[in-house]
């Protein structure tokens, strides 16, 4: 059986489909009514670790707005299943006992993905299955810095006091432990390529708290493993946010695809990594809490910019936000699908 809708990968592949693709970060979850409806019944983490439900959710914005690729509903945190670190919600993710010291690190146990994540998996062939060739499939990973924040500060920091105290206090400890992160993660993207994705996003959503300088120091080796190890048989999408001043540093990753915040005008960017990367984004999600004049007129100049990149898959800069009206989600959608390039009609 074939993609009945290629232009996201094609895009991913530097090519440009009829229509530019667009799929958003965070296409399902809280701004939809039918997901609180069934987050009503069920914690967050163990909604991700139902594969009948994360498939249902998976579905959810595919069925309203016509996107042109799904992203399997889970958290970049269910990989500390494997890791034998405990996390809760409460409303927001905690690790019960964050990894500040040695000891802690040796307590860590790094199993097999393929094994103890197993409930991915299976929500990945269920949404392969649900989504019966429609559309492709989107998998994905925390990158192993942002991984690793969250199991040494234990929620979200603004400092990275003991992330930063352990990079620079310990870079020995901090390397090793960034080793078998990264390890782990390889475990489970080859699986869930096994498993059936069409393609690979890595979140570094936390990339902003390093300069640019200890960013190529102490991150981008694992990256690069990373990338190395996975790719061959679906795009790679490396995301990196919060800084892009790092945009030069990532683009020398062996990836697919360089995602870009909104932190950045989309013209500066592929000024930054050179026109041949396809690039995916940029728009601010907190643009939707506007006017449709003021998503239309910024969403035509990004598609417009992205005619410049070697590829263009529209999509937000970050998540987007629980507020957004899903009736201006659907005009996105449409404004995307009906742009057609200045230079496709002229002769
Ligand atoms: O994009 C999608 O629709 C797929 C599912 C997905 C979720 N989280 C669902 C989710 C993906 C790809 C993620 C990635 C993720 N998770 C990131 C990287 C992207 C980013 O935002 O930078 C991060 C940092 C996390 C960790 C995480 N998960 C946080 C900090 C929170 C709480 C804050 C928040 O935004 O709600 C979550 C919870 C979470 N992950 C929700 C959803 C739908 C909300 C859960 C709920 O209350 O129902």
């Amino acid at each position: 059986m074939a993609l009945k809708n290629t232009s996201f990968l094609q895009a991913c592949a530097g090519e440009r489909p009829a229509r530019t693709p667009i799929w958003l970060m965070r296409q399902a979850g809280r701004y939809l009514p039918e997901y609180r409806a069934i987050r009503s019944n069920i914690s967050f983490f163990d909604l991700c670790r139902t594969p009948e439900l994360c498939a249902e959710v998976t579905l959810q914005p595919i069925n309203r707005f016509g996107l042109d690729a799904a992203i399997l509903f889970s958290d970049i945190l269910v990989v500390f299943d494997a890791m034998g670190a405990k996390v809760d919600f409460t409303p927001a993710p905690v690790i019960e006992s964050p990894v500040r010291c040695r000891a802690d690190v040796d307590r860590l146990t790094f199993g097999d993905p393929a094994t103890e994540l197993g409930y991915v998996f299976d929500a990945i062939v269920a949404c392969k299955k649900a989504l019966d060739e429609r559309v492709p499939l989107i998998g994905f990973c925390g990158a192993p810095f942002t991984t690793l924040s969250y199991l040494v500060e234990g929620k979200g920091s603004r400092d990275f006091q003991h992330t930063k105290t352990m990079m620079f206090g310990e870079p020995l400890l901090f390397g090793q432990l960034m080793e078998s992160i990264t390890t782990v993660l390889i475990g489970y993207l080859k699986q869930q390529i096994a498993s059936g994705v069409d393609a690979l996003q890595i979140f570094d959503s936390w990339a902003g708290a390093l300069s640019p300088a200890d960013y190529r120091t102490h991150v981008l080796p694992h990256l690069r493993r990373l990338c190395e190890e996975v790719r061959g048989t679906v795009p790679i999408i490396m995301f990196a946010r919060g800084n892009a001043n790092l945009l030069s540093t990532v683009s020398e990753l062996p990836a697919d695809v360089l995602g870009i915040d909104w932190s950045i005008g989309l013209g500066d960017a592929i000024d930054v990594v050179g026109p041949k990367w396809v690039v995916q984004g940029n728009l601010d999600p907190m643009t939707m809490l506007g006017s449709r004049e003021g998503v239309r007129k910024k969403t035509l100049e990004i598609l417009r910019t992205g005619q410049r990149a070697g590829g263009h898959i529209f999509n937000f800069g970050h998540g987007i936000s629980r507020y957004t009206d899903p009736e201006m989600v659907k005009f996105l959608v449409d404004t995307v699908h009906a742009y057609v390039p200045e230079t496709a009609g002229a002769s």
